[in-house]
């Protein structure tokens, strides 16, 4: 018996933009309003391409898992990401990125994070301290200060040494022009092509020139002393193939850190942010989070010991993914074509995975649309399907540095939340971006320290 193959539910759009205008406007939206309405497969026509949209989880263990190699990272991510690290492990595929996944992975397992955990955890009181001395006034913009803060702990874990606040603040505000200006120049690449140099071209550049400058130099510097340091940095100088001996150029090393900069910078401070906004909506999450984090911090030092006791801080972290995913979407492309459901999924075509809509699927989730951090009791937050939870991917492209981030954002928020009060000034995100991530940009909150804070005053 033969099965017919048919094209899928095309999404209506205007005459010859498609969907363009709805994609520019304001993509997640439309992937979480658009696509559930039409099906799990979907087709967008965007200025005459076509971009598919699969929701299904069977049919995503099947595109990033089961059949993997037919689904590369493609053009959609390229454009996003091999502008700032052509070489790096995002960008790769096949045999060179198993090689090169192959070195750095078992130094991202939890094992190796337990030797950073302590590095991690002074950097992150250190920024407390300072938070605390800002927030005198009363009043801050938490965005600014979480991007700071971030930036900070996440460049100490690469290269352990102090750097000074003005360089890393840049370091961050380089990133921010590179990605989210990356993003935007793509989108008006339906309208003016890229071999068109815009002044935004000109600005991103410009920051990619000094991320270089800055990350090769250190490079050099940990070279020429000679020692591998204890840190990401050292672990990745260290990096080899058990089977070929193999190493990381520097070439490689520049764009292994750029894309560590960039896998986890932005994602964890958009994540904190998320958090920050949902605790301000459910003051009994609060209080649970505050008295665990008391409890374990009373301890002292958080390390790979105590850090498990934790655990409502790490459940708060992974219900704000579910509801607030900062990797909304993840694009495939395929390369051979393929039939999912029934529908035609032709050759090189885009193919986005609604992460944020997956999240909020009632098929998979119970409540979707309720913050309960409870769920998390269960290992897979009682998710009736394994791949309905994607904030970080899933399958052999899945996030590299997962364990890196759920690690330092539940210390984060048991840190922050312990020590002080914070209260959103509007109880709706502001300037939600959603080039590169979804996160707020601004949030002004009303912030002061705790009377029963353990730090002493
Ligand atoms: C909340 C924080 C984070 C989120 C939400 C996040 C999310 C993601 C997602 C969705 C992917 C793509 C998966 C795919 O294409 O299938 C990814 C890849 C990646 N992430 Fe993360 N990430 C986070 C933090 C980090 C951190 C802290 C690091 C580094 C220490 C990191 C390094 C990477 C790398 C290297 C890849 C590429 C992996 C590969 O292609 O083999 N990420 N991440």
């Amino acid at each position: 018996m033969s099965t017919t193959i048919q094209e899928a539910p095309l999404v209506p759009g205007l005459p010859l933009v498609g969907s363009l205008p709805q994609m520019i406007a304001n993509f997640p939206k439309m992937l979480l309003e658009t696509a559930p309405s039409f099906g799990d497969v979907v087709r967008l026509n965007i200025a005459g391409t076509t971009m598919m949209v699969v929701s299904h989880p069977e049919m995503l263990e099947y595109i990033l898992r089961d059949n993997h190699h037919n689904y590369v990272h493609g053009e959609m991510a390229a454009g996003q990401i091999g502008r700032v690290t052509p070489r790096g492990l995002f960008m790769l595929e096949g045999q060179e990125w198993l090689l090169e996944r192959r070195m750095m992975q078992p130094y991202f397992h939890r094992k190796y994070l337990g030797r950073i955990m302590e590095l991690l955890d002074e950097t992150i009181v250190e920024q407390m301290d300072k938070l605390e001395r800002e927030s005198s006034e009363g009043v801050i913009d938490l965005a600014n200060a979480v991007k700071r803060i971030t930036i900070s702990v996440f460049l100490r874990a690469i290269f352990s040494m102090g750097m000074d606040e003005a360089q890393m603040n840049k370091i961050g505000e380089a990133f921010d022009i590179a990605m989210r200006g990356t993003a935007r120049r793509n989108k008006i690449g339906y309208i003016v092509p890229r071999s068109v140099r815009l002044p935004l071209d000109r600005k991103i550049d410009d920051a990619l020139k000094y991320l270089g400058e800055v990350v090769t130099g250190i490079i050099r510097d940990r070279r020429e002393s000679g020692q591998q340091g204890d840190d990401m940095m050292g672990m990745l100088l260290a990096a080899h193939d058990d089977e070929t001996g193999a190493r990381l150029s520097d070439e490689s090393l520049l764009d292994e850190v750029k894309t560590l900069i960039l896998g986890g910078y932005d994602t964890t401070s958009g994540s904190l942010l998320w958090a920050t906004h949902l605790l301000s909506h459910h003051p009994a999450v609060t209080e649970r989070l505050v008295r665990e984090s008391r409890e374990v911090l009373s301890t002292g030092r958080v390390g790979y010991e105590n850090y498990n006791d934790l655990h409502y801080a790490r459940w708060v972290f992974n219900e704000t993914m579910r509801q607030k995913p900062v990797a909304w979407a993840i694009p495939r492309e395929s390369i051979a074509e393929d039939v999912l459901g029934g529908y035609r999924i032709p050759a090189k075509t885009t193919i986005m995975i609604p992460v944020v809509h997956i999240h909020h699927d009632a098929r998979w989730w119970d409540q979707p649309e309720k913050f309960m951090p409870e769920r998390w009791e269960d290992k897979f937050g009682g998710a009736k399907h394994r791949f309905a939870y994607l904030p970080f991917g899933m399958g052999p492209r899945v996030c590299l540095g997962e364990q890196f981030a759920v690690t330092e954002g539940t210390l984060l928020l048991a840190r922050l939340f312990e020590r002080f009060e914070i209260e959103p000034l509007s109880p709706t995100a502001q300037q939600v971006d959603y080039n590169f991530t979804m996160a707020p940009q601004s949030m002004p909150v009303r912030i002061r320290r705790r009377e029963a804070s353990l730090t002493p005053a």
